[in-house]
């Protein structure tokens, strides 16, 4: 299930992302505001328990966080979410995925693999770029082997063929995205996009 954000405040965030004059600094401080957002739609549908709790005058309903939460930002770009985890979910097990696409075949290979025992969890994974699918399919496909309960996908621009790809693979993965393009272009890029994001997030 794909879950397009449509709000303003992204948009024009993304926009601004989008941008090939925009410098590292402002890309850095846009990149914060859309993962803020798309990590709170990640986590609308976390497992929360019921609470009642006392104000200054009265009783209210509330809710509380129940059972693990494992957030798995996608290397190197996914590390873009961090201060987004730090505010939203301080408490979540981080865990990371180190892929990085091949630039003939557009292929991901694994680098890095430091996703633990999961069981249980309800799972989200992080990278910006949802282009063929091929990263993030991967890393999916290992959270559900090693015990996930339910994964979410959060990126910040998606295609609709790693969507597809996403979609085909695993129906109950729910997929957030700020914005959803047009396609991909020969070499695997996000039309329109903004370009390689590892590289400008990381201003190399
Ligand atoms: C980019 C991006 C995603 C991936 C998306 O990563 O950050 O992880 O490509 O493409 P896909 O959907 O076709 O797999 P890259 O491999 O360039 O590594 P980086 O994050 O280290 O820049
Ligand atoms: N990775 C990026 O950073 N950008 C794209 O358009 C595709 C993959």
């Amino acid at each position: 299930m794909l879950h397009e954000m449509k709000h303003p405040v992204s948009d024009v965030a993304l926009t601004i992302l989008r941008a090939q004059d925009t410098c590292t600094t402002a890309f850095r401080q846009q990149t914060q505001r859309v993962a803020l957002m798309v990590l709170a739609e990640c986590l609308r549908t976390m497992p929360i328990d019921p609470v009642r709790v006392t104000t200054p005058v009265g009783e209210a309903d509330g809710c509380r966080p129940v059972g693990r939460l494992v957030v798995v930002p996608v290397l190197r770009a996914g590390l873009a979410f961090t201060s987004a985890v730090e505010q939203l979910c301080p408490d979540a097990e981080l865990m990371f995925a180190g892929l990085a696409r091949d630039e003939t075949t557009a292929e991901a290979h694994w680098y890095m693999d430091r996703i633990g025992d999961v069981s249980g969890a309800f799972v989200v994974v992080l990278d910006p770029m949802l282009a063929t699918g091929g990263s993030v399919g991967q890393v999916v496909a290992r959270c559900l082997e090693r015990g996930a309960t339910a994964v979410v996908v959060g990126c910040i621009v998606a295609a609709p063929e790693g969507v597809a790809e996403v979609e085909g693979r695993f129906p109950d993965v729910r997929i957030v995205t700020a914005a959803l393009d047009s396609h991909l272009n020969d070499v695997k890029y996000i039309i329109p996009g903004l370009g390689d994001f590892g590289d400008r997030w990381s201003g190399t």
